[in-house]
């Protein structure tokens, strides 16, 4: 991959330091995932055959999993250069025309959060990703006229946390769509164990697995929580993690057992206090814990859900028996709850 125009001008929005030293280059570096990981790499050998750009990708799945890192990988794969922006950055349909007739042939354009995107520009991609054109207006008033240019062949890998938020135009223009799912814990042993290799800190298998264990299924999680654990045996333990260091530095750090935090049981209490287990609308919730609805969507609810803590219905938000037993709360005391 060309690393230069990857540092150019163009915007790399909510790109830390960290998260870039420690993305995974190509799809081999890359954990986990693995039907994803086949498919792109099926597409990808079968694009680069034939000497033709990559269908357009849409990647979709909670914060942290991978997908920014798996559309710089594609186009390492695919050995053409990248160009990233996100939705809130492009503002004016001109924006997008300017970044679209700069790319090179079978180029990728990122799109970061591209639910965010307003409908105007929006609709700019439309016949740039089924025609690989665009069309724009010359000259104004009566004597403006649209004019239709040629772009170069080119991929869009458009990533989201919110799929349910594209409007079904964009999303059918998606040749291939991919959720990535929350990674194994021997998954993240292996991540935790790679990042830890690449920042020099020594760690043994049982300080990984901890580690891991405590991640909410997510890389990015296991990356932070294993900066923060270096930083414990730093000053307590001589740099090294093990199984009881990595235990006293995320008991200290407030992360229990299966990876909740302080406002996970915040939530769950919530609502089974406040709310007498809920239902709960979203909202009403989120004002109840003082954060944001958004956040609450996006961050907090998936992982509830996956260890089956948390409940969406129709009517609102609901805990499971499995939660109040976790909590170590007495389900009947208050109401029965279903499943
Ligand atoms: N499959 C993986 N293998 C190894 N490391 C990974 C993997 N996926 C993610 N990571 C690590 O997690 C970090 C976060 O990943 P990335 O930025 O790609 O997530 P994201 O899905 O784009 O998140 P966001 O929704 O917040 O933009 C990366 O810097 C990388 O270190
Ligand atoms: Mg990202």
């Amino acid at each position: 991959m060309d690393e230069e125009r990857l540092v150019s001008g163009w915007k790399r929005p909510d790109d830390m330091d960290l998260d870039t030293s420690l993305r995974p280059r190509s799809l081999q570096d890359y954990v986990g995932q693995k039907t994803v990981k086949d498919q792109i790499g099926l597409f990808v050998t079968a694009a680069r055959q034939r000497d033709e750009a990559l269908d357009h990708v849409l990647l979709y799945g909670p914060p942290g999993l991978g997908k920014t890192s798996l559309a710089h990988i594609i186009a390492n794969e695919m050995g053409v250069g990248i160009h990233t922006t996100s939705g809130p950055a492009v503002e004016r349909q001109g924006d997008l025309v300017a970044i679209l007739t700069n790319l090179q042939p079978r180029d990728v354009l990122f799109i970061d959060e591209i639910h965010r995107l307003n409908r105007t520009v929006e609709e700019v991609l439309y016949p740039a990703m089924e025609d690989a054109a665009v069309d724009i207006i010359i000259g104004k008033g009566p004597g403006a006229r649209s004019v239709r240019l040629d772009l170069p062949p080119f991929t869009l890998i458009g990533a989201t946390t919110r799929a349910g938020l594209l409007t079904s135009p964009l999303r059918d223009r998606f040749g291939v769509i991919n959720r990535l799912e929350f990674y194994s814990k021997d998954e993240l042993a292996i991540i935790a164990q790679r990042a830890a290799d690449i920042l020099g800190i020594v760690i043994d298998q049982e300080g990984a697995a901890e580690i891991a264990r405590r991640s909410r299924g997510t890389p990015r999680v296991a990356n932070r929580l294993l900066r923060r654990v270096r930083d414990y045996a730093q000053v307590r333990a001589d740099n090294v993690i093990s199984l009881p260091v990595a235990q006293k530095a995320l008991a200290m750090l407030e992360i229990d057992n299966s990876g909740l935090d302080k406002t996970d049981r915040l939530l769950l209490t919530t609502i089974i206090d406040v709310f007498q287990g809920g239902p709960v609308g979203l909202d009403t919730l989120a004002a109840a814990v003082a954060e944001e609805a958004n956040t609450i969507e996006d961050v907090y609810e998936p992982y509830l859900m996956q260890l089956g803590f948390l409940q969406r219905t129709s009517r609102g938000r609901m805990v499971t028996n499995l939660a109040y037993r976790y909590l170590g709360m007495d389900v009947s005391e208050n109401s029965v709850k279903p499943l």
